[in-house]
């Protein structure tokens, strides 16, 4: 057997499934795609966590869209966390072209020109819904690990939020937050500590600067009323296909801990609604976060470990979660 019969038997034998799948393209052998000998991933393994690894320009950014357009015609809906701007291309057919048309002769892909259908998110005052939820569902736990608290501070948060709980004070945004800290250091300290202990003014004034931080970071966009529902992640077209959703995160790059904010909270709310669904061979919603070194590369060790934990809690509610960056490490 020469090689090149060789290489389309292990390819052969290596990539045909049982079952829907996504294809990746062709393989290359000697730097030429050999026509019709497909690179293609199982439909039902999406539903797992993934890495687009390769240096800039390797076509990292492709690989996702057109993972994402074929998902979205298989009846899978995903989100793309969309970091440099150059992923809402897909929800506009391509005019076509005699280089495209070569190309997937050669592969041996018929080439149908189908856009997306697409809806846009933001987390600022891009155009787009807003994704937004209040103090209060973040919960103690989570609201101390975005503000990078320790365990005793963290402690006082808790207590903070039961004070509210019992009062019934809505706590919508950073602006409430504070508010209650500052009542609570103040003029409340005493009606608060009768009834909850001493709590140390250093701790309630480095937690109260840790809230500034976040301010700063321009994180008052994003808490706020909940306008956004993660079930709405999970939407179908007029056609069954698979709505993607966009969210552009072009003007928060250098905001990265309200990145990861965002990350922590929307994946505690999809681990918190989504039911258990077993293997059911369709993944119900795939996220693909390109860029990901950029947004994940000054959150805290502590929220870091809190990711990873829900991301591997996830799989369980048939999320598949895809990392794509030029940095793996
Ligand atoms: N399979 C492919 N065949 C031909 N050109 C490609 C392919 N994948 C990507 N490209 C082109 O290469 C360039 C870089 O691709 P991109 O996906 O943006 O790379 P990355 O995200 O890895 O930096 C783009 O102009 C894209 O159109
Ligand atoms: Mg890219």
């Amino acid at each position: 057997m020469d090689k090149r019969e060789k290489f389309i038997e292990e390819i052969t034998k290596g990539y045909t499934f049982k079952g829907p799948s996504i294809t990746l393209g062709a393989a290359m052998l000697d730097k030429e795609p050999i026509t019709n000998l497909l690179v293609k991933v199982p439909l039902k393994t999406f539903n797992r966590h993934g890495l687009i690894a390769g240096a800039t320009g390797t076509g990292k950014t492709k690989t996702l869209q057109i993972i994402a357009e074929q998902l979205s015609a298989a009846g899978v809906p995903s989100l793309l966390m969309d970091v440099k701007g150059d992923l809402s291309g897909i929800a506009v057919p391509s005019p076509g072209h005699p280089k495209i048309d070569e190309r997937h002769e050669k592969i041996g892909i018929p080439f149908t020109p189908s856009g997306s259908p697409v809806e846009f998110l933001t987390l600022s005052n891009e155009k787009g819904a807003r994704l937004r939820a209040t103090v209060s569902e973040f919960g103690p736990v989570l609201f101390s690990k975005i503000l990078g608290l320790n365990d005793t501070q963290g402690g006082v948060v808790a207590v903070v939020f039961k004070y509210c709980d019992d009062r019934q004070l809505p706590l919508l945004d950073l602006a409430d937050f504070k508010k209650v800290l500052q009542y609570v250091s103040d003029e409340g300290k005493e009606e608060f500590e009768k009834e909850y202990g001493l709590i140390s003014t250093s701790s309630l004034g480095s937690i109260m600067r840790k809230v500034v931080e976040l301010e700063q970071q321009g994180a008052e966009l994003f808490f706020g009323e909940r306008s956004f529902d993660v079930n709405d992640l999970c939407r179908f077209d007029e056609n069954g296909k698979g709505i993607v959703s966009i969210v552009r995160l072009t003007d928060i790059q250098d905001r990265p801990k309200l990145f990861s904010t965002f990350m922590l909270q929307i994946l505690a709310e999809i681990y918190a609604t989504f039911p258990e669904e077993g293997d059911t061979g369709q993944p119900k919603l795939v996220m693909f976060i390109d860029e990901a070194h950029l947004v994940f590369e000054e959150a805290s060790d502590a929220l870091l470990d809190q990711i990873e934990a829900i991301v591997k809690l996830i799989r369980s509610k048939g999320v598949g979660i895809f990392f794509v960056t030029q940095n793996p490490a």
